[in-house]
C-alpha cells in the first residue's frame, strides 16, 4: 500500500495571484485572482485545457516568469514572500528547494553535454558539486532504470522517454522541497507515459517531495495526487480533494473535462466527447462568467455576473468547509 505523508505545515501560499503579460492591444490577464495552498507532502494537480494560466502559475512560483508580471497577490513559500525576494534569495530556492520540469522539457538537455555533466552542472550552481556526489549520481540514474556505465553518453543516445526520465532525475538531485511538475508526460506515448507517472509517483514519496501536476488530462493527474484545481480562463474555477472532484465534480467545466477522458473500461465509447467552443480572449475584458458561452447549464443572468469561488458542501454553497470550493452561478438560490 501506497503510504502518504502529509503534514500540516502550510509549505505553500499562493493569494489572490494577477499576473498580466504586457501587450500591444493592452495587458493580457493570464492568471486572475488565484489562490491555493500546499502542506508539506501533498501533491496537487493543476488542470485546464491549453492557455488558461497553468505554466504561468508554474514560473511565477520561482519568478521565472519571461515578460509576464505579478501585478498583485502574494507568493508565500517556506516563509518567503518569493514576489519580493532579491534576486540573490531567489537564486537559493530556484532548482534548489523549488524545482520545475518545465514543460516540453524533453528538449531540455544539452546536445554537447554528456548526461554526466549535466548533474554535476547541477550540483556546481548551487555549490554543492564534490566527487562524493558520484555516489548519489550513480544511484538516483539506477534508479530511473539507466545503467549508471552509460553516464558518459549524449542526450541524443537515449530514447525520448530516457530522457525525460533523466530530465525527472536531475529535477530532484538536489532533494528540493517543492517539485512543479508541467505537463512531464504529454509528449509520450501511452505505455511510456504509465512508467513515467509510477516513476514520478515513487520519487514522491521517496523524497518526500509537495508537488504540482500540471496537465490538461484529468485522467493523468487522477492517480499522482491527493487535491485538484480547475482553472478555466486564467481564474480557478473548482478546487477540491482529486476524490470529491471525481466522485463529484460541481462546475459544469469540471464535469466536461471528466466526461472527456476515455474510457478505457468501456470499449463501446471509443470516441472522447470534446467541449465545444473555446476560452475567451483574455486580451479584454470579460461581462460575467468566463465559461457561459460553452456551457449547457446557462442562463441570461451566467452573461451579466460573474460568479465568485465559494465554498461548497452536499451540492449546496456556503458552510465553512474549505476544502471543496466552486464558482458557479447555478448554485444560487435564485437561479
Ligand atoms: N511570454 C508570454 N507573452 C505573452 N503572453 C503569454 C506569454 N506566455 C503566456 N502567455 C499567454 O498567457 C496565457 C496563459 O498561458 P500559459 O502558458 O500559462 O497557459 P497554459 O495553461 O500553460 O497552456 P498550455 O496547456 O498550452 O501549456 C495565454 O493566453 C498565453 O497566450
Ligand atoms: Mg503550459
Amino acid at each position: 500500500m501506497r503510504v502518504i505523508n502529509i503534514s500540516d505545515k502550510v509549505i505553500l501560499e499562493v493569494k489572490n495571484l494577477v499576473i498580466e503579460y504586457p501587450m500591444k492591444e493592452g495587458n493580457l490577464r493570464a492568471v486572475d485572482d488565484v489562490s491555493f495552498s500546499l502542506k508539506s507532502g501533498e501533491s496537487m494537480g493543476l488542470v485546464g485545457e491549453s492557455g488558461c494560466g497553468k505554466t504561468t502559475i508554474g514560473l511565477s512560483l520561482m519568478r521565472l516568469l519571461k515578460g509576464g508580471e505579478i501585478k498583485a497577490g502574494s507568493i508565500n513559500f517556506d516563509d518567503n514572500d518569493v514576489s519580493i525576494l532579491s534576486d540573490e534569495d531567489l537564486s537559493k530556492i530556484r532548482g534548489k528547494k523549488i524545482s520545475m520540469i518545465f514543460q516540453a522539457s524533453q528538449n531540455a538537455l544539452n546536445p554537447l553535454q554528456k548526461v554526466a555533466s549535466h548533474f554535476i552542472d547541477t550540483f556546481k550552481a548551487h555549490d554543492m558539486w564534490s566527487n562524493s556526489k558520484w555516489d548519489e549520481i550513480n544511484k538516483i540514474i539506477e534508479r530511473i532504470e539507466i545503467s549508471k556505465d552509460r553516464i558518459n553518453e549524449y542526450p541524443h543516445q537515449f530514447s525520448g522517454g530516457m530522457q525525460q526520465r533523466i530530465v525527472i532525475a536531475l529535477s530532484v538531485i538536489l532533494q528540493p522541497t517543492l517539485l512543479i511538475a508541467d505537463e512531464p508526460t504529454t509528449a509520450l506515448d501511452v505505455l511510456v507515459q504509465a512508467k513515467i507517472l509510477k516513476l514520478l509517483r515513487e520519487l514522491k514519496s521517496e523524497y518526500n517531495l509537495t508537488m504540482i501536476f500540471i496537465s490538461h488530462d484529468l485522467g493523468v493527474v487522477a492517480e499522482i495526487t491527493q487535491r485538484l484545481a480547475i482553472m478555466y480562463a486564467g481564474q480557478l474555477v473548482e478546487i477540491g480533494t482529486t476524490k470529491d472532484i471525481f466522485a463529484n465534480p460541481q462546475h459544469p467545466y469540471t464535469e466536461a473535462l471528466l466526461n472527456a477522458i476515455p474510457d478505457v473500461q468501456d470499449k463501446t465509447k471509443k470516441k472522447q466527447i470534446s467541449i465545444p467552443g473555446t476560452p475567451p480572449d483574455l486580451r479584454f475584458e470579460i461581462k460575467g462568467c468566463r465559461f457561459a458561452s460553452r456551457c449547457s447549464y446557462r442562463k441570461d443572468i451566467c452573461n451579466e455576473e460573474p460568479p465568485e469561488l465559494l465554498n461548497i458542501i452536499n451540492g449546496k454553497i456556503g458552510g465553512d468547509n474549505p476544502n471543496h470550493k466552486v464558482r458557479c452561478l447555478k448554485y444560487n438560490d435564485d437561479f
